[in-house]
């Protein structure tokens, strides 16, 4: 059978904006942000973003349109002669699966909230509320409701699945994020909000640098979707006339842009309408959004409309990133076995059913799997990649780099090429042994 791929450059751009943007922006980074103290957190980050993120995601494209192939068929193809780079590939599959085994429940909460919005059920007692749906057999149930839809839009392929659906998602958050973010931002109090937001206060980076950093290096590899073989994936689909660094430069900008929005929205409403970060939305941990926005809206006039344009565009953000999730094992079973792409759909939605029930019902497991075995396995799986770009892939990486790119952005090519050798995975190991020394001391 012939390979898929996009109809349009804007299809593939939508595309890979769809899985950059989701949760990530609207529910991980707020919540980072509080963490860590606000604007020091978003300066720290955006750096992150700019050096390692936009150089990494370009790895992963060059891989993916350079072999035509899902992560473990690409480094398993383009290194011939050793099997161990393969391995590698497929270690990003396998995380794929994980990632998604823990997305779709917080997937779930969102189809939850989104219903629910409608009559306004949790505003009395949002954290009641979180605490009685976010575990268990209901989360449960709509944690499956999350991974049908998602399962339909990649049943569909390519073309009539992911690029149709984000195509007609992706400008609809945009539209509802900046609506609500407009109104927010003109609430009588909502300055405070935003100065705590975007005040720049280097406080927070001296008193814990080390957390921080590995805060934000987690939080930029998680949004723009490195490290597992996503973005390797999606550009498998693509033909040679595209300027990757181009195209890698948009996606970075719109994501960060739609991130940068989703706080627009979160921090204003929390000040303008809490009086400020409670103790729950500083406390940091997963459902401080749910509660913090959930409070707010029950002390603003309609909230009821404004949950459920602020819940519609979270649910399309992380339909289209778990799609992109599911897409990296679908490929590579119709790519590598042979497997039709129903077959390969249906059969790992019902594997992710088990083990993404296994995240619904043990909070612990969740917790864990979210926070530090993502961020390690991300970081691992990029540190991969970029030694193999770098490397193995070394001068026909850059003739990748450069294929379809205009003047400027060749020039960056032989930089980039030098940071993939070296200073990125050196960046990546640092990272990766402060997540496993902070895992291992407790
Ligand atoms: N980037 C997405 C978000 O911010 C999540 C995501 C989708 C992802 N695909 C991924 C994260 C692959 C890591 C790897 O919500």
């Amino acid at each position: 059978m012939v390979r898929e791929s996009w109809a349009s450059r804007v299809g593939f751009i939508l595309a890979a904006v769809g899985s950059a943007v989701g949760l990530g922006n609207v529910w991980r980074f707020p919540w980072m942000t509080a963490e860590y103290g606000g604007s020091a957190f978003l300066v720290v980050y955006l750096c992150i973003v700019l050096l390692v993120g936009v150089p990494g995601l370009l790895a992963e494209f060059v891989i993916g349109r350079r072999s035509n192939r899902n992560p473990a068929g690409a480094l398993a193809r383009l290194a011939p002669g050793t099997k161990s780079w393969g391995y590698v590939g497929l270690f990003g599959v396998v995380t794929a699966l994980i990632l998604l085994s823990f997305y779709s429940v917080v997937g779930g909460w969102i189809v939850r909230y989104f219903l629910a919005s409608f009559s306004g059920s949790y505003f009395a007692d949002p954290s009641g509320y979180f605490g009685t749906i976010s575990f268990g057999w209901e989360a449960v149930a709509f944690q499956v409701a999350f991974l049908a839809l998602t399962a339909l839009v990649v049943l569909g392929g390519v073309r009539r699945g992911i690029e149709a659906a984000t195509k007609v998602m992706m400008p609809l958050i945009v539209v509802l994020l900046a609506v609500l973010a407009g109104w927010a931002v003109t609430r009588p109090g909502a300055g405070a909000g935003l100065s705590f937001y975007l005040h720049f206060d280097p406080a927070p980076i001296k008193n814990d640098p080390i957390g921080m950093l590995r805060a934000a290096a987690g939080q930029a590899l998680f949004t723009l979707s490195l490290g597992v073989g996503t973005m390797i994936t999606y550009a498998s689909y693509l033909g040679e006339d595209n300027s990757l660094p181009f195209d890698g430069s948009v996606i970075a900008v719109l994501n960060t842009a739609v991130g940068v929005l989703a706080g627009l929205v979160v921090f204003p409403l929390l000040f303008a309408f809490q009086g400020g970060l409670t103790e729950v939305t500083r406390g940091g941990e997963s459902g401080a959004i749910f509660m913090g926005v959930a409070g707010a809206f029950r002390e603003m006039p309609y909230g009821e409309v404004v949950a459920v344009g602020f819940f519609a565009a979270i649910l399309f953000a992380a339909l289209s990133s778990s799609i992109s999730m599911l897409e990296i094992p679908v490929a590579y079973l119709v790519d590598e076995q042979d497997v039709s792409r129903r077959n390969a759909t249906l059969g790992l939605t019902a594997l992710v059913l088990v083990t993404g029930a296994v995240c619904a019902l043990t909070p612990s497991v969740f917790t864990f799997v979210a926070g530090t075995l993502v961020d390690l396995m991300l970081t691992a799986g990029l540190a991969g990649f970029l030694v193999f770009t770098g490397w193995i892939l070394g001068k026909n990486a850059l003739a990748e780099f450069d294929s379809g790119a205009g003047g400027i952005a060749r020039s960056l090519g032989t930089p980039w090429l030098w940071g993939v050798r070296t200073i990125l995975p050196l960046f990546l190991l640092v990272t990766l042994a402060l997540n496993l020394y902070s895992l291992l001391s407790g």
